[in-house]
């Protein structure tokens, strides 16, 4: 089964072919990086139009690039939520025309999943219980699963997400949009214990977030900026990281996975992997172009979502959630 996966939740558009739910046939990213820098912040109005003129022409390089032709497509695969309602929208239509063109069945994925569905692609087998952290623009939230498509929520941000904050802090020290990626580059410069944050929510027995007195923090804060970028992502690292084990040990977690934006911060998965290896779970840390968004992730868990019992893959009433 070949499945044409499309994502555009937020700021990127993605087209990604995956077969048999784990080999990647191309997985294309079409970032709106530069459009949104000036604003230092995604626009919503200006992100659905990018995707509208780039989705077509991405969809078409996805099948020459596969060097296949839509019939050779078993389904296509789309985010529905959550997300922007335009660019989801987009998304969303170009998938239901293209069903609707080709023949093919339409599946909605949930973006989260998706998150953690990335998990999927690596080499490592995943035994259950697994706790996922999916850390990103938009969501930090601990996720229980004991079984195959089960998703319990412990915990998570209640206000900021971990990647809006690396966004926000990124602004107020001047060091460039996406956030985290310039935020971890200066911290590099950064020496240790030079100025002091937070760890809001650290000693709270539950697996909630809030960053957002975090980032009210580090406009307080004097100091040179890689000192007090160095500071920002350690306080960010700690907190994800101990709440993360923390949900692992009360529910004998045997493994532990990371996804999202967030989870390609260097930092954040060498604290993980280091944990893991304490404790002695599995630890499953996807390949940093599909911790970002991506649309084969999407396509996986669309795989993994389908019963072969049940025909709901002619279910074509896929709406926006
Ligand atoms: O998953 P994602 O691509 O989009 C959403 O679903 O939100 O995550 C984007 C977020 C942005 O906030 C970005 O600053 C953050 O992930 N991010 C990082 C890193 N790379 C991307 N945060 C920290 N360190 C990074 N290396
Ligand atoms: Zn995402």
């Amino acid at each position: 089964m070949r499945i044409l996966a499309i994502e555009s939740s937020c700021d990127d558009t993605a087209v990604a072919i995956v077969e048999e739910g784990h080999r990647v046939l191309v997985n294309l990213v079409s970032s709106q990086e530069k459009l949104h820098a000036k604003y230092g912040g995604v626009v919503p109005e200006v992100a659905s139009r990018r995707h509208l003129e780039v989705i077509y022409p991405l969809i078409e390089l996805a099948l020459k690039r596969a060097r296949l032709t839509p019939d050779k497509i078993s389904a296509i695969a789309v985010t529905t939520h959550p997300g922007l309602l335009g660019s989801l929208l987009v998304g969303v239509n170009a998938a239901k025309t293209l069903g609707y063109l080709w023949n093919k069945p339409v599946v909605g994925v949930n973006h989260l999943a998706g998150h953690i569905y990335a998990g999927w692609l690596g080499k490592a087998k995943i035994q259950y219980p697994l706790v996922s952290l999916v850390t990103s623009g938009g969501h930090s939230e601990i996720v229980l699963t004991r079984k195959m498509g089960e998703y319990k929520y412990l915990g998570g941000t209640l206000d900021d997400a971990a990647g809006e904050a690396f966004d926000k802090v990124a602004r107020h020290l001047k060091l460039g949009y996406p956030g985290g990626p310039a935020v971890a580059l200066r911290a590099m410069a950064g020496r240790p214990a030079k100025v002091a944050l937070p760890r809001p929510m650290l000693d709270e027995d539950n697996f909630d977030f809030s960053f957002s007195g975090l980032k009210t923090a580090v406009t307080r804060v004097v100091g040179r900026r890689a000192d007090i970028a160095r500071e920002f992502q350690e306080a960010i690292v700690e907190v994800l990281s101990e709440k993360l084990f923390s949900a692992a040990k009360r529910y004998g977690a045997k493994t532990v996975l990371i996804g999202g934006g967030v989870a390609a911060n260097k930092r954040l998965r060498e604290e993980v992997e280091k944990r893991a290896q304490k404790l002695g779970v599995r630890v499953i840390i996807p390949d940093f172009e599909y911790c970002t968004d991506n649309a084969a992730m999407i396509g996986v868990a669309a795989w993994y979502q389908h019963d072969p019992r049940r025909d709901w893959w002619y279910n074509t009433n896929v709406a926006v959630g």
